[in-house]
């Protein structure tokens, strides 16, 4: 039986930690619940929103409508190779637990990702990414419901559309799906191990780790994640709140004459991709707290909540640092985050 809760606080289900109430609220920890949801009067009539972790959402007022949050957990082994085995892991399972238990089995192909708050579910949304690898590495599958019709389909890798933090269920899908599962293929030996970061390589040296493993890895990304990045439970946040931007080479050379240690690696399209962290850390950003809010001392991509901010706070934040960095460098910034 599905419960649907009225008027619930959502602070406590979005990393930002801002105050919101949702007119509507239920929980899926099973996929007949779904059914059963999928039928009901209130989500025939009102407006629905799927939530996972809330760490790469940002609220600016109360919602008018259904949360659904995801709850349905569990890993599953299935199909194994001679150097390979797929795992089958529901939406709701939390990434980090994921990693956690690939680091335990010695399972290889996601120790780079360390950390990263969130459910199994929302990663494939994004196409998570950290320190050289992109969850679309290992993704053999994403099952999915259809929220109008309720029908079940099964997305290959290349139907996501896998780009850099981009797939299909933010553009052409976007909204119209419920994440109900990712199988992933990780390997159980001859390992691709990838150290190819600056910051990974020097703290495996710091750590004075000669041969790497996933464990060691894991443990760098972790401690790196750590120096740079608030906790959400200490400090809200929902990690970059932008996007790397990508320019053109003339652009970037331009920039380059009067801005001599701008960052920029290639990207693809022979377009350049410069850090924004970089672009705000410039235009004088880094560090600010304006009342509630500001922008973290550690890293200028990550926007904070200081414990009693509101979502417009954040928003007006955001698009102040858009103007800057506009009017400095003619880049537009686009949010990471999704803004409700
Ligand atoms: P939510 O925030 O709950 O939802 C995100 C979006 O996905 C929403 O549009 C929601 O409607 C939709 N959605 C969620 N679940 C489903 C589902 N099952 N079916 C359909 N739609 C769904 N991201 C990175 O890529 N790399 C990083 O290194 C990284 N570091 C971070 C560090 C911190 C401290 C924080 C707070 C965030 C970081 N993020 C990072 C962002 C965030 O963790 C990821 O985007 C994560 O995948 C979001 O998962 P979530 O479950 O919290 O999604
Ligand atoms: N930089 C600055 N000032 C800052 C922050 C960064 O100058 O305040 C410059 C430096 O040149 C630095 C470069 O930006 O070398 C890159 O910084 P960092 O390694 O911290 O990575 P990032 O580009 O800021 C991206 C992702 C993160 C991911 C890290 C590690 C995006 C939008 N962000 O950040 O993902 O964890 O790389 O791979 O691509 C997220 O998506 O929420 C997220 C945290």
């Amino acid at each position: 039986m599905i419960k649907i809760e009225k008027n619930v606080n959502l602070k406590l289900y979005n990393t930002f930690g801002i105050e919101a109430h949702a007119r509507y609220f239920c929980k899926i920890s099973a996929e007949e619940q779904l059914e059963e949801l999928l039928s009901s009067e209130v989500y025939k009539n009102e407006h629905h929103l799927i939530l996972g972790g809330g760490s790469n959402i940002l609220f600016t007022k109360d919602v008018e409508g259904l949360i659904i949050k995801v709850d349905l957990t569990g890993i599953k082994k299935q199909q194994e190779t001679d150097d390979t085995i797929d795992l089958y892991v529901k939406a709701g399972e939390g990434w980090h637990n994921l990693v956690l238990y690939c680091v335990q089995h010695n399972l290889g192909g996601i120790e780079n990702l360390s950390l990263i708050p969130g459910t199994v579910g929302a990663a494939p949304i994004q196409n998570i990414g950290a320190y050289g690898v992109e969850i679309k590495e290992v993704i053999k599958k994403v099952e999915a419901i259809d929220l109008s019709t309720g029908a079940r389909r099964s997305f290959t890798n290349a139907e996501c559309m896998f780009g850099y933090r981009e797939s299909i269920f933010k553009h052409d899908l976007k909204e119209k799906y419920f994440i109900s599962s990712v199988t992933l293929t990780v390997t159980t030996k001859n390992h691709l191990l990838n150290t190819s970061y600056g910051a990974i390589h020097d703290t495996l040296k710091a750590m004075h780790v000669i041969e790497p493993s996933i464990k060691t890895i894991s443990d760098a990304v972790i401690h790196i994640r750590k120096t740079k990045l608030p906790d959400p439970a200490t400090v809200g946040n929902a990690g970059s709140f932008f996007k790397n931007p990508t320019i053109t080479l003339s652009h970037y050379e331009y920039l380059k004459k009067t801005n001599p240690s701008i960052p920029g690696y290639p990207s693809v399209n022979q377009l350049v991709k410069v850090p924004a962290g970089w672009l705000i850390e410039q235009c004088g950003w880094k560090g600010k707290r304006m009342d509630n809010v500001g922008v973290h001392a550690q890293q200028a991509l990550v926007l904070v909540n200081y414990g009693t901010g509101k979502g417009n706070e954040i928003l007006q934040l955001a698009k102040n640092i858009i103007s800057s960095v506009k009017e400095k460098f003619d880049i537009t910034l686009t949010p990471e985050v999704n803004i409700i």
